[in-house]
């Protein structure tokens, strides 16, 4: 697929309009009670609002964009699949996970709050993003949004985030090899990004046989940015990252640059994404923004 025009230019513009439309949801979300279970509420604010990059619900977004789904639609879905991934950060960056201080330039939720409500601010964001597939004003059609909560919770479960979580923490203790680590990384991170592509093609009702070529781009593009978290925590900074960088060397953790040394891990990102993109091959010009997100995968500083 030939690209046109400029990658930063479509990219930037894009991303810009996805996290205006996913705050402005995550607002109308999470109105404060007037309660005593506002801190609960004030610590999911906290969290989801501004800060994240919002990839995944640009993935949602722009999957459907191929096929000509209602905005809202896409963003709701965006919606829910960020609330998954903010939850999963929460609960990483507790002292019993990676025990972080600093997660989108300010203190984590445990540490602004404290850790029952940093607990219970992913559990409810986790319930969240269920609650927001489940409700008709995401789409009419019942079976699609069955069809959207069993993608979701497949890959926030065992054999996806979470999973992939309890592998990182075993990594630790372990030697874990290529394979080990790879599998590792689609379920931590892999899956999140996949359910996000297949998600945008299930409002697109894109039958299982006509996804194929979108898995597999997910596929590369959800290992090549678990890599490029590996290299940004190797080698990059700080404050651009908005968190503490340089802890998976200091705990013993087996990833891509462990492994295979920052070179060999940064062409195997390189490659991942070239190939993702072959992937869009069957599409024209409107796959563009797609391919612009794979390159941005690799060549992003945060
Ligand atoms: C960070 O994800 C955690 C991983 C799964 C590697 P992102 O880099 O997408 O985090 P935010 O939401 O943009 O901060
Ligand atoms: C976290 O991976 C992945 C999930 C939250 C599922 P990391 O622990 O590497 O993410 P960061 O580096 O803290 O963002
Ligand atoms: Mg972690
Ligand atoms: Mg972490
Ligand atoms: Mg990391």
């Amino acid at each position: 697929m030939e690209l046109v025009g400029s990658d930063a230019n479509v990219l930037t513009t894009a991303f810009e309009r996805i996290q205006r439309e996913v705050d402005a949801a995550f607002e109308m979300f999470l109105p404060l009670p007037g309660d005593s279970r506002m801190q609960l509420v004030e610590a999911m604010r906290y969290a989801a609002i501004g800060g994240g990059k919002r990839v995944r619900p640009l993935l949602v977004a722009l999957t459907a964009d191929l096929y000509g789904v209602d905005r809202d639609a896409a963003v709701r879905v965006g919606c829910a699949v960020e609330a998954i991934h903010v939850y999963s950060l929460i609960h990483d960056d507790l002292p019993c996970m990676d025990d972080d201080a600093m997660r989108h330039g300010k203190p984590t939720v445990h540490c602004a709050f404290d850790e029952a409500t940093a607990v219970l601010a992913g559990d409810s964001l986790h319930a969240l993003a269920f609650e927001i597939l489940a409700d008709p004003a995401t789409t009419a059609d019942p079976f699609v949004r069955a069809e959207l909560v069993a993608t979701l919770a497949r890959a926030a479960g065992m054999n996806g985030m979470a999973g992939g979580q309890m592998m990182d923490i075993v990594a630790e203790q372990e030697e874990f090899d290529l394979h080990t680590v790879t599998r590792l990384q689609q379920l931590k991170t892999g899956a999140l990004l996949g359910a996000s592509v297949e998600m945008g093609a299930i409002l697109g009702r894109v039958a299982p046989e006509g996804r194929g070529h979108l898995r597999n781009y997910a596929r590369d593009i959800g290992l090549a940015f678990q890599i490029a978290d590996d290299l940004l925590d190797h080698e990059g900074d700080e404050a651009k990252a908005g968190k503490a960088l340089r802890k998976d060397e200091e705990q013993g953790k087996a990833t891509f640059v462990s492994l295979m040394g920052a070179d060999k891990a940064r062409e195997q990102a390189q490659a991942l994404v070239d190939q993702a993109v072959g992937h869009l091959a069957q599409h024209g010009k409107e796959a563009q923004p797609l391919a612009a997100l794979a390159r941005y995968i690799v060549e992003r500083d945060r």
